[in-house]
């Protein structure tokens, strides 16, 4: 698919299809007016007539409207002004766009960007365009034999009735950057763990770093065991998968400037090892990755907009199997930070390949650290497929990551990480053990990683709920993308 920006008069507009808004009670978005008088009012008696109710969400495709260049108009129901939100904006869009796709229109001129959303501005209106254009668009058929249907559908343009400024440009461009770091998230997501396993995440993270001139290092088990990574490389022992570390390291800043490191959870399947899972859906532990794809596909959108900031992606990448050198419940190993963990369930093999990152991560005296993970079952309890938990040490940054996620809809919420809760991980044989049972399931993960990460500014956003959809829409969804990538944009203007 391919994005660009088209100024000009609607009505003048010679394209296969152009989208306009309209409200309920005849209020018609600016071009949509500029269309009802070119073509004489005709739009007015559709809507006088009650085939264009305005209702939000609906669409309705019109072809060969009189004094119009385009040969189809997609008129687009916005409900009514005053409770034009986000929300609507985002969703009136993608429907938009697959109505579009229904058709043989093979290029589309949305004039969306004048859409009235309340407290946002045309800046953040053509971001959210290109992101929810690239979303909606996205679509996964690598796997199956034959392609699906080819679209028709190759060009998607915001239309701006005068010359758009540079920023708005930008704007635009960001967010179909931001698209395009969801989609590599996604497609990785959706990969089965049969092709998607730690060698072919490192494989993607060497074509990432030619493609966009990155640094990288993949260190395999034996410099793990050298830096003495005995948490991570315990989860990785009832496998046949050699395991990986990635490190990846995007430099657009200044030589002196603290890198952010965004460290992914990267398990390519998880089975839950000897504390083997139910089989009801183990199918969507192939998506127990998706932290390591999720720093991916933000350090893509990151170098594709060329942000003047420094990155460092680190991913700890294994399998999570039963097997006969599996580690087994009541074991204890002693993590690359020296701090003895106690396994009372190889299910929560998370957060001991994080644990070690972190200690990794100090090298780096980082500006902040963030990791993200599918961690734990009770955070889809707590917080459903809507918030993304997030805890830290540090509330300033916990504020900045809340800002940059609700700003480009990709939302968290914040979760306590009191001395209480801590605790439940107390272990009567190692320094702590890795699980805390049931209440606060998500709390008392997050309280372990916290000990490991006591040496700077550290979030960690447990996307268990949102990274993927389950169901008939089964997919990844490409969160928490958007919330990193705009977290390091507001960080590099900063
Ligand atoms: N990858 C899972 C978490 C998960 C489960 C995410 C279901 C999404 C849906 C993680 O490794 C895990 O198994 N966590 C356990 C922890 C428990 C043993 C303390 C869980 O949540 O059940
Ligand atoms: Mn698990
Ligand atoms: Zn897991």
């Amino acid at each position: 698919m391919d994005f660009s920006i088209k100024a000009g008069a609607p009505e003048k507009q010679k394209a296969p299809c152009i989208v306009l808004g309209y409200f309920e009670g005849n209020v018609l978005t600016p071009s949509a007016h500029s269309v009802d008088r070119a073509s004489k009012g005709y739009l007015s008696k559709l809507i006088a007539s009650g085939d264009l109710s305005g209702r939000s969400g609906t669409t309705t495709m019109l072809h060969q409207v009189p004094g119009v260049s385009a040969q189809r108009v997609l008129m687009i129901g916005l409900g009514k002004p005053a409770d034009f939100s986000s929300k609507n904006y985002r969703e009136t869009l993608a429907k938009a766009v697959l109505a579009v796709i229904d058709t043989a229109a093979t290029q589309v001129v949305m004039y969306v960007v004048e859409f009235p959303v309340k407290d946002k501005d045309e800046i953040w209106r053509a971001t959210q365009a290109g992101l929810v254009a690239t979303d909606a668009t996205y679509r996964f058929d690598q796997m199956k034999s034959k392609p699906a249907d080819e679209r028709k559908l190759k060009e998607i343009s915001i239309g701006m009735a005068t010359r758009p400024s540079d920023e708005l440009k930008r704007a635009w461009e960001r967010g179909c950057h931001l698209g395009s770091g969801m989609s590599l998230a996604k497609d990785l997501g959706n990969l089965p763990s049969n092709v998607c396993t730690p060698s072919y995440l490192a494989e993607q993270a060497k074509q990432l770093a030619k493609a966009h001139k990155l640094k990288v290092q993949v260190l395999d088990e034996k410099d793990m065991a050298q830096l003495k990574m005995g948490s991570f490389l315990s989860v990785t022992k009832g496998t046949r998968e050699p395991a990986k570390f990635i490190v990846l390291e995007y430099n657009g800043g200044k030589s002196k400037s603290k890198p952010v490191v965004l460290i992914g959870k990267g398990i390519t399947f998880d089975t839950g090892g000897i504390s083997l899972k139910p089989s009801g859906e183990m199918d969507e532990m192939k998506y127990d990755m998706s932290g390591a794809g999720s720093v991916l596909g933000t350090l893509k959108a990151v170098a594709q907009m060329r942000l003047p900031i420094n990155v460092v992606g680190l991913i700890p990448t294994c399998e999570n199997m039963p097997g006969g050198d599996a580690i087994k419940p009541g074991d204890v190993v002693t993590s690359m930070s020296g701090q003895t963990i106690e396994i009372l369930n190889t299910d929560a093999e998370g957060r001991l390949i994080l644990c070690d990152a972190l200690t990794y991560a100090e090298r780096y005296q980082p500006e902040s650290v963030v990791d993200i993970a599918t961690l734990t079952g009770a955070c889809v309890v707590a917080l459903g497929s809507v918030a993304s938990g997030l805890y830290s040490n540090d509330d300033g940054l916990a504020q900045e990551l809340l800002d940059a996620g609700q700003d480009v809809w990709d939302r968290a919420w914040h979760m306590p990480l009191w001395d209480d809760y801590h605790e439940q991980i107390k272990s009567r044989f190692a320094d702590v053990a890795n699980v805390g049972g049931r209440p606060a399931g998500s709390v008392t993960a997050a309280c372990f990683l916290s000990r490991f990460a006591k040496k700077y500014k550290w979030a960690h956003l447990d996307i268990a709920g949102t990274a993927w959809r389950s169901g008939k829409d089964k997919g990844s969804t490409g969160r928490p993308v958007p919330l990193l990538t705009n977290y390091l944009i507001r960080k590099s203007a900063s």
